[in-house]
């Protein structure tokens, strides 16, 4: 039903190994595509797969073609690369932002006779194994066999561990505003702010317990990654850009209660947050999170 023959454009990147490795135990004849020819070579001869530079003769017999470019590249990609399709291939891209790719593979689908999907996985490059770790989906459209193939691609992620989350391109940016912009954003600007204080982070760890120490080493994991890809996640998502008026208003509120000793106003705000996290599912467990994390910490 998928064929066999899959291209990863983009696929000396990280995320593009992921599933290049994905899609080989799965049995596909896998074929990398990229720019830069001494990357792409050395990926492929790590991963045992196959390479092409040129755009067209690396779709033009491929039954699945991924892309997985950085995010502002992801649309004209779509456009460049959908003609070249054979029929009823499957195209999907894994940019972090949806609204501006879907709707290129809008066009693309109703253009062309192949079938195209959205994918976002929710994990990076450093992945070990799948379990329970999601994939959002967006189906887009495409030939009489887009809802079999599509179904059978994803049982296939499904089989590695992987849960599947189906939405729209709206909500999907609006759920990665939070998700990842609102993290990200926290644990940059904990280092600029700390940064701004001229004292070194060494240096602090001689005086931290817990918290300090954990949120340190989780803001450092967000830093050494991908500067432009975390900068387009928060730059292009105007989703994003109405959290941020709501985050200013937010530190302004809090600035009013510490500055003037409001201790009501401390307790109405700490109050609602622990109400609120008190319908996750994790909440009764995280404190022993939290010391099973510390615990590889000070060994
Ligand atoms: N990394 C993550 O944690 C993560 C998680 C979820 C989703 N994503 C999404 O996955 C996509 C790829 O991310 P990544 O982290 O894997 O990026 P990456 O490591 O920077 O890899 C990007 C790949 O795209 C190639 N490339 C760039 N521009 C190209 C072009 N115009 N034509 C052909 N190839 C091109 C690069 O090779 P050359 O420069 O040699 O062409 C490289 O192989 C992004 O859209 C990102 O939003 C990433």
């Amino acid at each position: 039903m998928l064929g066999k023959k899959v291209t990863i454009i983009g696929g000396s990147g990280g995320l593009g190994r992921v599933f290049a490795r994905i899609f080989k135990n799965n049995g596909f004849n896998v074929l990398l595509m990229a720019r830069n020819e001494d990357r792409l070579k050395r990926v492929a001869q790590e991963l045992g797969v196959n390479y092409q530079l040129d755009l067209k003769t690396s779709v033009k017999d491929a039954d699945i073609v991924m892309i997985s470019i950085p995010i502002k590249s992801t649309p004209k990609m779509i456009k460049n690369v959908a003609p070249y399709l054979k029929e009823d291939a499957i195209l999907f891209d894994v940019a972090s932002l949806k609204s501006l790719a879907c709707k290129e593979l809008e066009i693309a689908c109703k253009k062309y006779p192949i079938n195209c999907i959205s994918l976002h996985p929710m994990f990076g490059p450093g992945i070990k194994k799948f379990k329970n770790y999601v994939i959002i989906l967006l189906r887009i459209g495409g030939t009489v066999y887009f809802n079999l193939k599509v179904n059978v691609l994803m049982d296939l992620l499904k089989k590695e561990g992987f849960i599947i989350t189906e939405t729209t391109p709206e909500i999907h940016d609006k759920k990665i505003a939070l998700t990842l912009g609102i993290p990200h954003m926290l644990n940059i600007l904990f280092l600029y702010l700390l940064r701004k204080t001229s004292n070194s982070l060494s240096e602090l760890t001689n005086y931290t317990g817990t918290t300090f120490l954990l949120q340190k080493v989780f803001a450092e994991s967000i830093i050494q990654r991908e500067m432009e890809m975390f900068g387009d996640i928060q730059m292009e998502n105007p989703q994003f850009h109405k959290i941020l008026d709501l985050f200013e208003n937010v530190v302004k509120e809090y600035k009013k209660i510490i500055r003037g000793r409001d201790a009501e106003g401390f307790k109405r705000i700490f109050t609602e947050g622990l109400n609120y996290s008190k319908e996750d599912k994790h909440f009764e467990k995280s404190y022993d999170y939290f010391y099973q994390f510390m615990k590889i910490l000070k060994e």
